[in-house]
């Protein structure tokens, strides 16, 4: 698989990652498949993709513990991402950026990883009540300690407004101008894919203008974007689709016309290729410094999806993409 390069440190990563999320957190528990996700992080590193995206939130704690399955075994094969700074509570999710706080995190997640330094720790979310230069502060102090290799940022939790566009992340670039006076922002974390293009107008150019890798989350769309979903299907409560505006059957009905559209760019290429790739491979020509992370517990997509970096979308192809219409369900 082609190698990408990111941050400062230049740290090279296969170009198509592994979202570890779904294998314990955010899609129905009752779909979890144990084993079998561990067979799909294998699988993954067996064609090429190195950087494996985790958070101790996930699960909590046990997906960091299963990726700690697979770094005892061939640590050298993986560059390990996880996130700190979100505390799953009782009633709510809640943030929390105090410095001490994040040290013990940080070694509360070497254990669970099973490895001595962490090569990408990101901060999940800004905790409103700590100056964010406090936290990256301490983040920092676990590189020069030799805890952690490189810093990330995560840019989400902008949904409300998401269709708003230009504006979306005026207040992450405000953040991460803060931040960098403080230690390297090694790479980014926000969600980027054909139906939710919005990081491509600001962040990603702001990203690529100071050599900081991109990480695209939900490049899939949350499954939409391989047309493997049915509209009315319907989803388990405790799966985040349930909640999301652009899953109900009427909005997943409209946007059919967007999975229309990558299949037809997939039959050119091949009979094998898939929506699903189309999908990556386009986030994948957004730039040099741009990294799907394809989130994923089944081997065959893990498989499928590392198969996208092979898949080179000419001109033509990139146009039709561009082209197809703005998905239709917005969160505000
Ligand atoms: N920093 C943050 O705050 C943040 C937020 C959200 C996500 N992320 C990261 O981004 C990663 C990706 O996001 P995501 O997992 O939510 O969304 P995604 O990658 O857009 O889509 C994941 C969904 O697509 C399905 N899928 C994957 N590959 C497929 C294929 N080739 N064919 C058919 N279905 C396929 C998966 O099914 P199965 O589960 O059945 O395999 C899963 O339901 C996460 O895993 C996480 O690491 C980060």
């Amino acid at each position: 698989m082609e190698r990408r390069t990111i941050g400062a440190g230049a740290l090279a990563v296969g170009a198509v990652g592994l979202g570890c999320m779904p294998m314990s957190w955010a899609y129905s528990a009752s779909r979890q498949r144990g084993e079998e996700s561990l067979r799909a992080v294998h699988t993954a590193l067996d064609a090429g993709t190195t950087l494996l995206d985790t958070a101790d939130m996930y699960g909590p704690f046990t997906n960091e513990l299963l990726v700690g399955r697979v770094l005892k075994e061939r640590r050298a094969d993986a560059f390990v991402s996880t996130k700190v700074g979100l505390l799953v509570g009782e009633q709510h999710i809640v943030a929390n950026g105090r410095p001490g706080y994040v040290k013990r995190a940080c070694d509360a997640s070497l254990r669970r990883l099973q490895t001595d330094v962490i090569d990408l720790y990101q901060l999940h979310r800004a905790d409103p009540e700590v100056p964010v230069e406090e936290t990256w502060g301490a983040m920092a102090e676990l590189v020069r300690a030799g805890k952690v290799r490189a810093l990330g940022f995560c840019a989400m939790g902008a949904r409300g407004g998401r269709r708003s566009g230009a504006h979306l992340y005026d207040a992450t670039i405000r953040q991460l101008t803060r931040v960098q006076q403080v230690f390297p922002v090694s790479a980014v974390e926000a969600e980027l894919s054909v139906w939710s293009p919005e990081a491509l107008e600001s962040l990603l150019p702001w990203c690529e203008a100071r050599g900081i890798g991109f990480l695209a989350a939900m490049p899939l769309g949350n499954g939409f974007l391989t047309g493997t979903l049915t509209p009315g299907e319907g989803f388990e409560p405790d799966d985040l689709r349930a909640r999301h505006p652009r899953f109900t059957a009427e909005m997943m009905a409209a946007n059919q016309p967007i999975i229309a559209g990558l299949r037809r760019t997939a039959t050119r290429h091949g009979e094998h290729v898939t929506p699903a790739q189309v999908a990556l491979a386009w986030v994948l020509a957004q730039g040099p410094h741009v990294i799907p992370v394809p989130g994923t517990k089944q081997e065959r997509w893990a498989r499928e999806n590392a198969g996208a970096a092979a898949l080179r979308l000419s001109a033509e192809d990139l146009t039709e993409v561009k082209e197809l219409p703005a998905a239709l369900g917005s969160w505000d």
